[in-house]
């Protein structure tokens, strides 16, 4: 079995004065990559999907991102770690939607499910014209989706992002948020200014696994509470957004309103 950093980081130079930072990559890298996660990530390079994973380009307690490079650009490689501190944060009713579709009973399989689910859930948006990473590919803990960036680094997200035209942003907001609701029928519950990329002045949305049917009793509570993390945001960076308006503008109002013994 290689060494982690044979496989994901095979163009590490020599450079001594990166030998530190290499060191605290290794520390990371050994933490993230597993024998069972490497081998999935020497299968993805097996069938093609990526040729190396480069560097990480976020890393969490329940996961990372990293770049990659594939023949024909590079891929974003999310990863989650298994432990069962993944899911810690994970929403009631996302875990509860999962254990449904998913008859799973360790903390493994759960995350399994939730790569699939990322990954389809990316296909449906794609298939529906919302602008997030199209997906590419899933194996156990890993999801090969399309690097949002270019040769000079991943998209910053919209929270680190300087606004030149925040209505712009809005207006991309309704038709992403609209396009997610009225044709893919999902509402993402996990949005904000953290979960959105700016590249090119385009807002692409990602971090989708939690993402809930329009008919989950859930739904509308919590497109309120995404489309608020933007209103006050954008708000707060000059451009005035009304809640009220914002919800109508996505097409919110056609969801149901829960009765009061729905539960969230
Ligand atoms: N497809 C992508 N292309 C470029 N960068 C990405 C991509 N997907 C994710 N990232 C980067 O990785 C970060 C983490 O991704 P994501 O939000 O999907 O994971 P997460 O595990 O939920 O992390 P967090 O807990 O920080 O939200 C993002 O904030 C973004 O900077
Ligand atoms: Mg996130």
């Amino acid at each position: 079995m290689p060494h982690p950093e044979d496989v994901v980081l095979p163009r590490r130079r020599e450079r001594f004065e990166e030998r530190r930072k290499e060191a605290s990559h290794r520390d990371l890298l050994d933490s993230f990559f597993d024998r069972p996660t490497l081998l999935a990530v020497s299968r993805l390079i097996n069938q093609g999907k990526i040729d190396a994973v480069d560097f990480p380009i976020a890393t969490g307690k329940e996961g990372g991102v990293f770049r990659a490079t594939a023949g024909d650009g590079f891929r974003a490689v999310k990863i989650y770690r298994i432990g069962n501190s993944t899911f810690h944060n994970l929403p009631a009713y996302a875990l509860e939607e999962l254990r449904r579709e998913t008859s799973v009973r360790n903390f493994g399989g759960l995350i399994f499910a939730w790569t699939r689910r990322e990954h389809s859930i990316l296909g449906r948006l794609h298939d529906a014209g919302v602008r997030a990473p199209h997906p590419y590919g899933h194996l156990r803990n890993c999801l090969v989706m399309e690097f949002v960036g270019s040769t000079a680094g991943a998209a910053p997200r919209l929270r680190d992002a300087v606004l030149d035209d925040p209505a712009a942003i809005y207006e991309q907001l309704v038709r992403q948020i609209g396009r997610m609701l009225r044709t893919a029928r999902l509402v993402h519950g996990d949005l904000s200014p953290y979960n959105t990329l700016l590249f090119e002045g385009e807002i692409v949305l990602i971090d989708v696994a939690q993402a809930v049917s329009v008919d989950h009793p859930a739904a509308r509570a919590l497109l309120e509470r995404d489309l608020g993390h933007y209103a006050r945001f954008l708000t707060r960076a000059g451009h005035a957004v009304d809640p009220a308006e914002f919800f109508a503008a996505v097409g919110g109002d056609a969801l149901a309103v829960p009765a009061p013994e729905a539960g969230r």
